[in-house]
């Protein structure tokens, strides 16, 4: 979850500024601390700081950097608190090293390295990486083949990028099971700088990263790099090689950009922009993804496998699918599906919903399904290119554009419309319903006042309760996660009908309750369960429709939305939790887009 960045400068430019850019844009991988290292007059210098980006460039405003090859570093803390001394790059004499992953084997590796006297000066994993390459430059082997070695005996999963003195203006890198893209400059770079009086902004870098994204704005093409590959990374030229160091070729693609995504706006958050940007992104879902149901053509089950929020997605759809398409549908947390030796049968339609496509415990899902069976792999995603866009038989991509808030709002709603897509496309009336979703929650949207209002009950209170019936259930854990990820407010989502079986000793007068409730064919057992609420407790929010209203109690807090089929609510009611938290964590003054411990991408296990 860490991001990484290398990038080799043109003759005489110098590229710090372009390697803060890229942390910058890699700062949503994690950040705990950063740092950058170049190669200047002949030895690497390095800069580190813990906490955020900001951090580090207030400390390289009185530096004096002159190095046209660099790596940077944004970090998600594994191994090592995040203090300076864990901060990347790691160094060894020669060789600065920066990583995103997880060296299952480091202790004895390190065990090892100290023996020959190397000397540890961090708690990190990745110590082993920088010392090991030293040692095999000590004995003699060239940079490549030093972290060709190095590969060898590594254990885990990982994305290196590595500067070494001997090698000069260059930069080597590696994966295995973290993604790492590679930019590609213009061709006939030099001769076009020269012409341009020197501007060698003009065609762009050769340049290495966690994610294309992150590197689309400074090349023109990207790579990917498959696992146990190795790549060389000069000013001109870009070499891939194997693990046996035999050169290969890797496919380019054109990169994407998506600048409007990328700036607030008006806007104080990226969270408040991507909750308002939410009609657009599910209209453009819809317009891009016209299903054909020959998809589910002999599919008798579905297998639904992902994390967090497009989990919580994924068990909205097997109401959907069950409800709609009348195949049977799991749908399980992908760290658990892959270690409990699933049984997969032919078949079997294997789904797999990621917003980044990279998360690393959903692909593993994936492959595992890929290795283990026939079923065929259907890939949910928003990141276009990225692992899991890749390794899916069959892809369909949200339309959210690229979201910046470490909270998932509107790729969730996206994923949701792509989902209700797919179950529905055999129910012509109730796609048409789904047409209907961008107006319905623009209309949710012009609540947000009246939801600020319901947020202060929640900011005042150490943890809350949400519940629903039904799509709604999910929902409801959704808008839990949501409350907790960006207040850090203890709160739990329920199943309405499971609460007189333990969570009910829960509520008092002080806890808030968040109560799903439209008014569809689950609304009398969903009223039962407030009243049994009611009888226990005291601040209770019901989001509601105008019909469900009606039938409401007066003591408790409404918030009524439009009147919506219920094949279609769950998207609309996903919004209003979303402001909730949003709103909540404002009033107690966190820090919305960057919440603490999170990462956008998850990409260790
Ligand atoms: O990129 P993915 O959809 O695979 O990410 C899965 C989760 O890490 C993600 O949904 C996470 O729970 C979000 N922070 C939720 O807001």
């Amino acid at each position: 979850m860490c991001g990484i960045i290398g990038i080799v400068g043109h003759s005489n430019e110098n590229i710090q500024q372009k390697l803060l850019n890229g942390l910058e844009r890699l700062e949503y991988r994690g950040y705990d601390s950063s740092g950058i290292a170049l190669l200047q007059n002949n030895s690497i210098v390095r800069f580190r700081a813990v906490g955020k980006l900001s951090n580090l460039k207030k400390l390289l405003d009185t530096a004096i950097i002159d190095g046209h090859v660099g790596i940077g570093h944004t970090r998600w803390a594994t191994h090592g608190k995040p203090t300076e001394n864990n901060a990347h790059p790691m160094m060894s004499k020669d060789v600065a090293v920066v990583h995103n992953g997880i060296i299952e084997n480091h202790k004895e590796l390190r065990f090892s390295l100290e023996n020959d006297g190397y000397v540890f000066t961090s708690e990190t994993d990745t110590e082993v990486i920088a010392h090991f390459l030293q040692r095999e430059l000590v004995n003699g082997f060239s940079p490549l083949e030093s972290m060709r070695n190095c590969m060898n005996a590594m254990d885990g999963a990982f994305a290196i990028a590595a500067i070494f003195v001997p090698l000069g203006n260059k930069i080597i890198a590696a994966r295995r099971k973290s993604s790492l893209a590679v930019g590609f400059a213009e061709k006939n770079c030099t001769a076009r700088i020269e012409k341009a009086a020197g501007d060698a902004s003009i065609c762009g870098n050769m340049c290495v990263g966690s994610d294309a994204g992150t590197l689309s704005g400074m090349c023109h093409e990207v790579a990917y790099m498959e696992d146990d590959d190795i790549v060389e990374i000069s000013e001109d030229s870009v070499v891939f090689f194997d693990k046996n160091l035999h050169p290969v070729t890797r496919k380019k693609y054109k990169v994407h950009q998506d600048s409007d995504s990328a700036k607030k706006g008006e806007y104080s958050h990226f969270m408040l922009k991507e909750i308002m940007d939410q009609p657009t992104a599910i209209r453009k879902t819809l317009l891009h993804n016209k299903i054909d149901a020959s998809l589910f053509t002999d599919i008798e089950r579905i297998s639904i496998v992902a994390c967090g929020t497009s989990y919580y997605a994924g068990m909205v759809s097997k109401y959907w699918f069950e409800r709609f398409l009348k195949i049977p549908t799991s749908v399980e947390i992908a760290s658990e599906f892959r270690y409990r030796d699933p049984i997969l049968e032919d078949n079997t339609l294997f789904i797999s919903i990621s917003q980044s496509g990279e998360t690393l415990d959903t692909l593993a899902a994936l492959e595992y399904v890929r290795s283990n069976s026939n079923c065929k792999t259907v890939g949910i995603v928003n990141v276009k290119n990225s692992a899991t866009d890749r390794a899916s038989d069959v892809v369909f991509y949200s339309e959210a554009g690229i979201e910046m808030g470490v909270a998932s709002t509107k790729t969730y709603t996206a994923q949701l419309t792509l989902l209700a897509s797919l179950a529905l496309c055999k129910k012509e009336f109730l796609l048409q319903q789904l047409q209907n979703v961008p107006t319905f929650c623009e209309s949710v949207l012009t609540l947000s006042a009246q939801i600020k209002q319901l947020a202060e009950l929640i900011s005042r209170s150490s943890s809350a309760i949400y519940l629903g019936r039904g799509t709604m259930f999910p929902i409801a854990l959704e808008g839990a996660l949501k409350l907790k990820e960006i207040s850090y407010i203890h709160a739990e989502g329920f199943a309405a009908g499971e609460m007189k079986h333990g969570p009910i000793a829960l509520i008092d007068e002080h806890v808030p309750i968040v109560l799903l409730c439209p008014n569809n064919e689950l609304f009398e057992k969903t009223a039962s369960n407030l009243q049994e609420a009611l009888a226990r407790g005291k601040n209770i929010i019901v989001i509601t429709d105008v019909d469900g209203e009606k039938k409401m109690p007066n003591e408790v807090h409404k918030l009524v939305l439009p009147n919506v089929h219920s094949a279609i609510a769950p998207i609309v009611y996903a919004i209003p939790l979303q402001l909730l938290a949003y709103h909540t964590a404002t009033i107690i003054g966190t820090d919305v887009d960057r919440p603490r411990n999170l990462a956008k991408s998850v990409t260790v296990e």
